[in-house]
């Protein structure tokens, strides 16, 4: 029935369903009704845009949404009316967003993933000045690769993508499945009445995280998600949360992995995958017959959790083999010629100050001396190669983690001397995972990978894209405290 090992404690879950998974994460069953569509094949689907090729406005703003049953509203921050609207687009075709910033601090737009020009990485201080309250700024981009990507703010992460700003972005390969489902998982860090808990922590900070109190996907508690009935379908799992790391399997239906923050690669069974901030999966399935149930589910905790439900529905499309993939594009790194350099993650009390370093240079030609309070750290905990990101008071740019001339070969060792996990993400570029001393996956190309406590994880990529790149952990409140450097590439 399942991809799960005979004998696995997870089997036994399937019976509870969905109930016993909403009630145990949220303590209640119902789910929100202020994004439900009208339309019962839509139900808990996210709405989707093609925006390919057309000019499209993405506005930040303030709206007060229903998230569990009985909390009140919760003063989200989201792009445009509901939260993570899905873009897509088809390989080849342009982004032109127009964004504009209704909230009541700067922000911006990264596009997490995308092989993008630096000037369009939505960096404050780093590749553009940030966007005030009531500006606008034009991001255009040709996305380069196919895959399942999302974007989102850099300054007061925590609070900004805590408060809700996350979209999908789909660039489309064209590969015929009978149905693309979009599930975003995110947790709210809400109180019973709907109002926020503080995004950042001294306890969470300084260890693994400050968790959500409401899981959600969709912004829904568990969903039911119509599907076709024995079809070929491709789910999209996108973990933007900031915090939790989810083991994610499929109950009730064959599952393989196909892709991997949207890279193709040889697929395989899905037992667990973990999926930690900022990485996502592409999984292909074969849906039941009308009215059978399959359900992804977080295996990370002793209690799986039922995360959503997918429910067949209409006659079976007798769908045949899975259609593949074709292979990323990315050329091997030919490791004999590559450059070497670690990368140390570490804890850190000590601020930054580097008094004398040159200003930044922005794509465009400004230069940046400073960073605002939005953009540095109130305290540096963390530290990437003994440099934390700036602290309050001490707001010069670091000094680059890496001067790389454009085509170099990289070899990049994370090596992590704490004991916590922390999703190392790098942006301009796609790498490939070659080896980790603890957790064993097949090697495959990601934006981010998760290094484990005490773990070396190697990775291999191409500083192929000139510009000013940041590198960071995506546990939201360690990069807001200090992990995240830059690399330069000329
Ligand atoms: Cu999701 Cu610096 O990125
Ligand atoms: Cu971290």
């Amino acid at each position: 029935m399942n991809r799960l090992q005979p004998g696995f404690t997870r089997r036994a879950v399937l019976a509870g369903g969905s109930a016993f998974a909403a009630t145990a994460v949220s303590g209640c069953g119902r789910t929100a009704v202020s994004q439900a569509p009208a339309d019962a094949a839509a139900a808990g689907r996210l709405p989707e845009r093609r925006i390919g090729n057309l000019p499209v406005t993405l506005i930040a703003q303030e709206r007060k949404i229903a998230l569990g049953a009985d909390s009140g509203l919760t003063p989200a921050w989201i792009y445009g009316d509901t939260p993570f609207p899905v873009y897509r687009v088809r390989l080849g075709e342009s982004v032109d967003v127009s964004f504009t910033n209704r909230l009541k601090e700067h922000s911006s737009v990264h596009w997490h993933g995308v092989r993008g020009p630096n000037a369009m990485d939505g960096v404050p201080y780093v590749t553009q000045l940030p966007v005030q309250p009531g500006e606008s700024f034009s991001y255009r981009l040709t996305p380069p690769d196919p895959g399942t990507f999302f974007f989102h703010p850099h300054c007061n992460t925590a609070e900004q993508l805590g408060r809700g700003l996350v979209g999908v972005l789909i660039v489309e390969d064209g590969v015929p499945f009978d149905g693309d489902i979009v599930c975003v998982l995110k947790d709210w860090r809400v109180e019973k009445d709907g109002r926020f808990l503080p995004f950042i922590t001294a306890e969470g900070a300084s260890r693994g995280g400050s968790f959500g109190t409401l899981r959600t996907v969709n912004g829904l508690v568990a969903p039911e998600i119509a599907v076709p009935a024995g079809a070929n379908i491709r789910l999209r799992v996108l973990n933007v949360d900031s915090t939790r790391i989810g083991d994610i399997g499929i109950m009730g239906a064959d599952a393989s992995v196909i892709a991997i923050d949207g890279n193709a690669l040889a697929p395989f069974a899905l037992d667990t995958w973990r999926l930690g901030p900022a990485m996502r999966m592409d999984i292909a399935l074969r849906t039941p017959d009308a009215e059978g149930r399959i359900v992804l589910t977080d295996f990370f905790a002793p209690e799986p959790v039922t995360l959503a439900t997918l429910v067949a529905q209409g006659p079976s499309k007798r769908s045949g083999a899975f259609p593949a993939l074709a292979p990323v594009p990315f050329a091997e790194p030919d490791l004999a010629k590559a450059e070497t350099h670690e990368l140390k993650l570490s804890a850190s009390a000590a601020a930054s100050d580097y008094a004398t370093l040159p200003p930044i240079v922005l794509p465009d030609g400004r230069t940046i001396d400073l960073l605002d309070t939005l953009c540095s750290t109130a305290n540096t905990l963390w530290a990437i190669d003994g440099k934390p990101w700036p602290q309050n008071g001490h707001q010069h740019l670091p000094p680059p983690l890496m001067n790389l001339a454009r085509g170099t070969v990289v070899r990049l060792q994370l090596a992590n001397t704490t004991p916590h996990v922390h999703p190392m993400h790098l942006h301009g570029h796609t790498f490939k995972v070659l080896s980790a001393s603890k957790l064993k996956r097949p090697q495959h190309w990601a934006d981010t990978v998760l290094v484990l406590p005490e773990e070396r994880v190697d990775i291999a990529f191409v500083a192929d894209n000139p510009g000013n790149w940041m590198i960071h952990c995506h546990i939201i409140e360690h990069q807001d405290t200090g992990m995240m450097g830059w690399f330069r590439v000329t």
